[in-house]
């Protein structure tokens, strides 16, 4: 069968070579992939949900899997259904549940689900009062989508309001910071938490650490993710089941039963878990609609299961029953991003601020083949050397048996591998 994933990023160059490892699939597509991901599947240049649409309707695929939101949140599945195209991933209305934070805490809060204390604010000066008001450290975060950088975390009240007039005044984050979900900030360990449902039935993935801030000890500003690794320490069976309790079975059975949605695909919830008299609690910080990244760089190349398998039991409502089989080896994900650089105009901060483009990538023809590296930001120059085009520019993700052994092995790779203002974390599985 044909299969044509969609996304450009280290997470979606994952799915493709879960999907190419199936003995089920006999070509897969990218739209519109980067230089990595071209040397696992064929890349197409198709960018908007109408010319990806277009292709697979051309191409006769006979299954879409999308990665990021955007094109979710901008109503390709719903499209492919009109035309009558299989495609795995939450419909238009579901997919508000990542792309307006304001909107899925008060559902939330609705529904019953353990949530931070929050409100949501569209008037700034309202906003400020506010944080005045409660006094406590808060996170401010722009309500629409915001690649991953949109949580402000704010110790002081002072820091709350500078947050405040960048995300609705200066709109750094552009017409995502109409509105803010302000929320206390919890302490506890956070942990990405993945499901696969039908919209009925809801099958838990194995779990993942990401590593959000920018700098080691989770200092810094929140990034897309500079590593990650799987299986996750903290989860037990017994957490499992309080999640499901009380988080995942509560938003798809709500979304359906009360508001009409039915949501296929893939459901991430961001947790945050505290401990309290009564047991953890697992707070929702965020729900994502799709995997995430780099915690699927971890978690697909652990998933023994056919993703073929997983997607059409999606598709056809049979889920109930459906057992996911892992392998139990650590995996461990260290990103490599674009840091500090001079320019002629002065100096580039660096991921997530701004960074240089074009740069030459050497060293990962080096890295040994036993490892696995996905690409995020990278492309051939003319001349086909291999250069940066993004923040977060590859992921390298090592195997052991215990996570120390695959984080040694993925900084040893990683040291073979450079370019200019090239950073990771130094941190990445030292908990
Ligand atoms: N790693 C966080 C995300 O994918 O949103």
């Amino acid at each position: 069968m044909k299969v044509l994933v969609v996304g450009s990023g280290g997470r979606d160059h994952a799915i493709a070579w879960s999907f190419a490892r199936s003995d089920r699939v006999d070509q897969v597509y990218v739209a519109h992939g980067n230089a990595g991901i071209g040397l696992t599947a064929t890349c197409v240049n198709a960018r908007t949900i109408e010319e990806i649409a277009a292709f697979a309707a051309a191409e006769k695929i006979d299954l879409t899997f999308v990665g990021p939101e955007k094109p979710l949140s901008a109503g390709i599945v719903d499209l492919f259904e009109r035309r009558g195209l299989a495609i795995v991933g939450p419909n238009l209305a579901a997919s508000r549940l990542e792309s307006s934070k304001c909107d899925t805490k008060l559902l939330l809060r609705e529904l019953g689900v353990p949530v931070p204390e929050f409100e949501v604010f569209s008037d700034p000066d309202r906003a400020r009062d506010y944080v005045r008001s409660v006094g406590y450290p808060v996170v401010v975060k722009a309500d629409g989508l915001a690649a991953g950088k949109g949580s402000l975390v704010c110790d002081e009240v002072k820091d709350a309001a500078t947050a405040i007039q960048e995300i609705m005044e200066a709109r750094v984050f552009g017409d995502a910071g109409r509105r803010v979900d302000i929320e206390k900030r919890l302490y506890g360990r956070e942990l990405s938490f993945f499901c696969f449902t039908d919209g009925h039935s809801i099958v838990p993935m194995v779990a993942a650490q990401d590593y959000k801030r920018e700098l080691d000890q989770d200092q810094g500003k929140n990034t897309g993710g500079m590593g990650s690794y799987s299986p996750h320490p903290w989860l037990t069976d017994q957490l499992v089941e309080i999640i499901m309790r009380r988080v995942a079975q509560p938003v798809i059975n709500g979304l359906r039963e009360r508001h009409g949605i039915v949501y296929r695909g893939i459901l991430y919830l961001g947790l945050m878990l505290v401990d309290e008299a009564d047991g953890m609690v697992p707070y929702v910080l965020e729900i994502n609609i799709r995997l995430g990244d780099p915690e699927a760089q971890v978690i697909l190349p652990r998933l023994k299961t056919d993703l073929v398998d997983i997607c059409e039991a999606i598709l056809s409502g049979r889920l109930e029953d459906f057992h996911l089989d892992w392998e139990p080896d650590y995996r461990l994900c260290l990103i490599a991003v674009s840091g500090r650089t001079k320019s002629k105009k002065g100096w580039y901060k660096g991921y997530p601020a701004r960074y240089k483009i074009k740069v030459p990538i050497v060293g990962l023809d080096d890295v040994d083949p036993e490892c696995l590296v996905f690409h995020s930001g990278t492309d051939w120059d003319p001349d086909g050397a291999l250069i940066t085009t993004g923040g977060r520019v590859f992921g390298i993700v090592a195997r052991g048996a215990t996570l120390q052994a695959a984080r040694e092995q993925a900084y040893t790779e990683m040291a073979k591998v450079s370019f200019e203002g090239m950073r990771t974390r130094g941190d990445i599985g030292r908990d």
